[in-house]
């Protein structure tokens, strides 16, 4: 079994389920003590139990990324503990399909909280704390930060600051100087809860069309798995990436090519 992450503490937020889950399980598997942290506290137990059992090494805390004070306590912590933090992770997001007219505010704020202050807080924190160490810093963004939909304003809105957060935090870590890659990656659509739930939520005729379309639109015909995008958080969180900063890796099936 090869070590790609050897040595390194890596911190996944929303990591209870789907690509996060399967991130902080495909990092232990290469060696990383994995710090897995979600709101759903039933769901870092059992992750971490599955980790432990399977010979990795994880640690679970529950999180909420919208807490400010919550992040810089967690990460004071796993610096305290660990004596470093090298891979974070910033994965929890959230979905509220709605467009523009029946968008409402309260909605729009929920989803900006989490997918882009949370990724903001998680990257301030983390670098107060990689800066002498160095580290890798993943955002997760979604091919939504790239192009449009109908139905998911601020979703669209929260994932296309991520993109373009992730670059300003790169330039700026590489103009101080500090040790430091900063990456967006873009999935395309991956059979998860959130995917589940959107087309749950969405009349019958609706969702079926939307499957049948995405069928036709993915040009390589087929949904992705949490894995894939965890085997290209694991290549930006290793030394193979060493040379990329502020970039975007896109696994999406082909989705965005036309
Ligand atoms: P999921 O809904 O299956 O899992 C998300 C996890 O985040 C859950 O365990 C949930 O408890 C946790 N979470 C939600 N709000 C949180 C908060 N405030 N603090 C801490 N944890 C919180 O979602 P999935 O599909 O695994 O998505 C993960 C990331 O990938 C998200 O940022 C999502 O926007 C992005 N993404 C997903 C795509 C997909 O097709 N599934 C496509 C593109 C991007």
């Amino acid at each position: 079994m090869s070590q790609r992450l050897e040595n390194k503490i890596a911190l996944v937020t929303g990591a209870g389920a789907g690509i996060g889950e399967a991130t902080s399980r495909r990092f232990a598997e290469e060696g990383a003590t994995v710090i897995v942290t979600d709101m759903d506290g039933d769901a870092v137990e059992r992750v971490v139990a599955d980790i432990t059992a399977a010979g990795g090494r994880a640690d679970g805390r529950v999180q909420d990324v919208t807490d400010e004070q919550g992040w810089d306590s967690l990460v004071d912590a796993i610096v305290a503990e660990y004596g470093a933090l090298h891979v974070l992770v910033n994965n929890a997001g959230i979905a509220l399909p709605a467009n523009v007219e029946d968008a409402t505010l309260a909605d729009w704020r929920k989803v900006q909280a989490v997918n882009v202050e949370g990724v903001f807080m998680g990257c301030r924190a983390a670098i107060r704390a990689m800066k002498s160490c160095g580290g890798s810093i993943i955002n997760i963004s979604s091919i939504e930060g790239i192009v449009g939909e109908p139905n998911t304003a601020a979703y669209n809105t929260s994932k296309g600051g991520v993109r373009i957060f992730t670059k300003s935090t790169a330039l700026h870590c590489a103009k101080q100087g500090y040790p430091i890659r900063v990456n967006s990656v873009h999935p395309g659509f991956i059979l998860t809860a959130m995917v589940e739930q959107g087309l749950a939520s969405m009349p019958e005729d609706v969702s079926q069309e939307m499957l049948e379309r995405l069928d036709r639109e993915i040009p390589l015909q087929r949904m992705g798995e949490p894995l894939d995008i965890a085997n290209g958080c694991l290549f930006l969180a290793s030394e193979e990436a060493k040379y990329m900063t502020g970039s975007e890796l896109i696994i999406d099936g082909g989705y965005t090519c036309h």
